[in-house]
């Protein structure tokens, strides 16, 4: 697997002058499970780091929604969480919220903000045949982001585009350590390969950050010659370099909040509890 070092819109908003108080956490955001593969790269990099990590399953998925209906929760919750949290940085580890609401929240809240987009630049870089698969959700696929994108980085290569739910579901289902449904994972490669070009496909990009949790499967669906490249490495890389000279000072365990109503089942935490989170609460 390679990662993307280059494609994410890692501008920020300017780092506020008032010195940064070392227990200020980087707020990891996204609609579920998905960021633990961003934050899981946030660690190698900025093992100090104070992070709370934030998933709106009341709002997952977010790719079967409108434009409208995430901007709107994207920006409600960022809004409450940095007023609460006081992050020194927020990581939107989600590429659903990112391609529609990245330049919206930015306008509003003073944090620097880190976002997540198709890696289709690093993509471009490394076909051979040049025809690129992208898997995303549905919201995804159809923004104009991913279209200046492509314009921007594949002109010249064929990027075919598939929503795949299913992906997400099966992420989840694999982090509570149930099974994973082959059926979705044979349908995401199958709508790929079935396009004009799909045979001669090399490289996927996972769109979305939920689908590395799944990228073994994927590989053996794909098979051998096709590689895989998603953003985490690269997003991890800009947040060391915006907090560079920080210092960190934690405080209290490392917590994961969820906005969902109902238990956090077990299987879940004791992942979580991998992932350094170690307080699961509710937001
Ligand atoms: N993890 C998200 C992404 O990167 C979206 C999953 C969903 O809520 O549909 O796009």
């Amino acid at each position: 697997m390679a990662s993307d070092t280059t494609s994410a819109p890692q501008t920020a908003n300017p780092t506020p002058c008032a010195p940064i108080d070392p227990a200020s956490p980087i707020l990891v955001f996204d609609s579920g499970v998905g960021g633990l593969t961003v934050l899981e790269e946030v660690r190698k990099a900025l093992p100090e780091a104070p992070i709370i990590y934030a998933a709106d399953t009341a709002g997952l998925p977010y790719g079967s929604k409108t434009e409208a209906q995430v901007a709107a929760r994207v920006a409600g919750l960022l809004g409450r969480m940095t007023e609460r949290f006081r992050p020194r940085l927020v990581c939107i580890a989600c590429n659903t919220a990112s391609t529609i609401a990245l330049g919206m929240v930015r306008e509003v809240l003073e944090v620097p903000i880190v976002g997540t987009v198709p890696a289709i630049k690093p993509a471009a870089a490394m076909t051979r045949t040049g025809v690129i698969g992208l898997l995303g959700t549905e919201a995804t696929i159809r923004q104009a982001y991913v279209d200046r994108l492509e314009q921007e980085f594949a002109a010249g290569k064929r990027l075919l585009r598939h929503g795949a739910p299913g992906l997400v579901e099966a992420a989840e289902a694999k982090l509570r350590g149930e099974r994973v449904d082959p059926a979705a994972i044979a349908h995401a490669a199958d709508a790929l390969r079935s396009q004009p070009g799909g045979d001669r496909i090399d490289t996927v990009v996972l769109a979305c950050t939920h689908f590395p949790l799944v990228e073994e499967e994927l590989a053996q669906a794909f098979g051998p010659g096709v590689r895989f490249v998603h953003g985490a490495q690269g997003i991890a890389r800009q947040i060391a370099r915006l907090t560079q000279g920080q210092e960190y000072a934690r405080q209290a365990p490392d917590r994961a909040l969820f906005t969902g109503a109902g238990d956090v089942p077990d299987a879940y935490r004791t992942k979580l509890a991998q992932y350094g989170l170690l307080e699961v609460g509710k937001f």
